[in-house]
């Protein structure tokens, strides 16, 4: 198997069928396309020659066995599920990228180490609310007391989920590795910004990552006819909704400076019929920045806010946090090593902060960690017209190449 440009182009035009929509990729966690592309993955493993098995969350692990096997392994990898309607070079980047950068190892001979490559389970939270359950199942930080109670749109709950793919909620712990196994983890993965493509630079040597937080917010009122309720008597639940996601933009525009920034991203109105004043209405709302006093004050201001609210329009709120996770640093012995690769094989690169949420985050909690970002086109990602140019791709699968090898030579 000749692992070239066209290559690269081909696996990910090919994973890129698997929950191809009208519009973009839906390949949701655990689902029958996220299955398949799964299964596609293992295959070229199998066919490159990787030992391949899977740990009780689902993660894949690829095992290039190393000459040393007392040695702790060299991992890589990254995620292949997407966000409902993405985009194809998500994730996809950094596993296919990771393949084919074990797959010129090989060409190289028997390293002492062993080098990995992971297909971690669930990065996204777009089904269940809860992101990178792989990558926190593989550090031991798998939440599995709330995770068992979590439902996706449709009403299947993680915990059915999980048992129709043979895994067990309850045997997950299992799946979590120890820190003397694993001397580090470096993952490629497209920059979801602009920086790159503004400064010209095709690599991004990542410094901190923004993680998220997370927060459901539900809003009573009363539901009520919308012909024969006086305006002045509703207890509209919509209404004071719309108020509380005006106010968290005001309060993270107001913290912009500092990095941080807050979306409501997901909301469900109930009953939601056209002739009933809304109910009650659930919002979900993404924190996120590397500033983390910034974030905490954000909090605060946007609960001060909510009750502001919901006093002035006498509805109820209750405000639950689903996840609170604090920027983590990459660690810089990792980050010297991709960036001595970069000046080896003169591809412009720079120091930059990842906005979005990754699995390396919680790798970095097991071994020295280290992310390689690639440019994305106008910045776009988490949408079908998400790009990025197959040439840089290929510069950083060469800096992810050099930096494995280093490792594990
Ligand atoms: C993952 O893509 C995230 O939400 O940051
Ligand atoms: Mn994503
Ligand atoms: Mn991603």
């Amino acid at each position: 198997m000749k692992i070239d440009k066209e290559w690269v182009i081909d696996q990910i035009e090919k994973i890129a069928c698997f929950g191809k929509g009208q519009r973009g990729i839906t390949r949701l966690a655990f689902t029958e396309a996220d299955i398949q592309a799964q299964e596609y993955i293992m295959s070229l493993m199998d066919q490159v020659g990787l030992v391949v098995s899977r740990d009780q969350m689902g993660n894949i692990i690829g095992r290039l066995e190393g000459g040393d096997k007392a040695l702790p392994a060299v991992l890589t990898g990254s995620h292949l599920d997407t966000v409902p309607e993405g985009g194809k070079f998500d994730g996809v980047v950094g596993v296919v990228g990771g393949l084919a950068a074990i797959r010129r190892i090989q060409g190289m001979g028997v390293l002492n180490h062993t080098v990995e490559l992971i297909v971690f389970v669930g990065e996204e939270s777009s089904r269940f609310g809860f992101a990178t359950l792989g990558s926190k199942a593989m550090v031991g930080l798998a939440d599995t007391h709330a995770w068992s109670k979590a439902k996706d749109q449709n009403g299947v709950s993680f915990q059915q989920v999980m048992a129709q793919h043979n895994l067990n909620i309850q045997q997950i712990g299992a799946a979590a590795r120890s820190s003397e196994q694993i001397k580090a983890f470096v993952e490629l993965h497209i920059e979801q910004g602009q920086v790159l493509e503004k400064s010209g630079n095709t690599i991004g040597i990542v410094k901190t990552i923004a993680a998220p937080t997370r927060l459901k917010i539900t809003v009573e009122g009363i539901a009520a006819h919308s012909g024969s309720t006086p305006m002045e008597e509703r207890c509209d639940a919509l209404v004071s909704a719309a108020m509380i996601i005006l106010a968290i933009q005001e309060i993270a525009l107001q913290q912009a400076g500092r990095g941080t920034v807050a979306t409501v991203g997901a909301l469900k109105v109930y009953p939601g019929s056209i002739n009933v004043v809304p109910g009650l209405v659930e919002m979900w709302v993404d924190l996120r920045g590397v500033n983390q006093e910034s974030i905490v004050e954000c909090l605060q201001v946007i609960k001060d806010a909510i009750s502001n609210i919901t006093e002035e329009q006498d509805t109820v709120v209750a405000i639950e946090m689903i996840s609170s996770e604090k920027p983590v640093e990459m660690n810089p012995e990792i980050s010297k090593l991709i960036q001595k690769s970069c000046t080896d094989i003169g591809a412009p690169y720079q120091v930059i902060h990842s906005r979005a949420g990754h699995d390396a985050m919680n790798m970095s909690k097991l071994a020295p960690t280290g992310m390689i970002f690639v440019p994305s086109k106008e910045g776009i990602s988490h949408n079908p017209d998400e790009y990025t140019g197959y040439d840089d791709i290929m510069t950083g699968i060469d800096v992810l190449t050099e930096t494995l090898y280093q490792l594990a030579k």
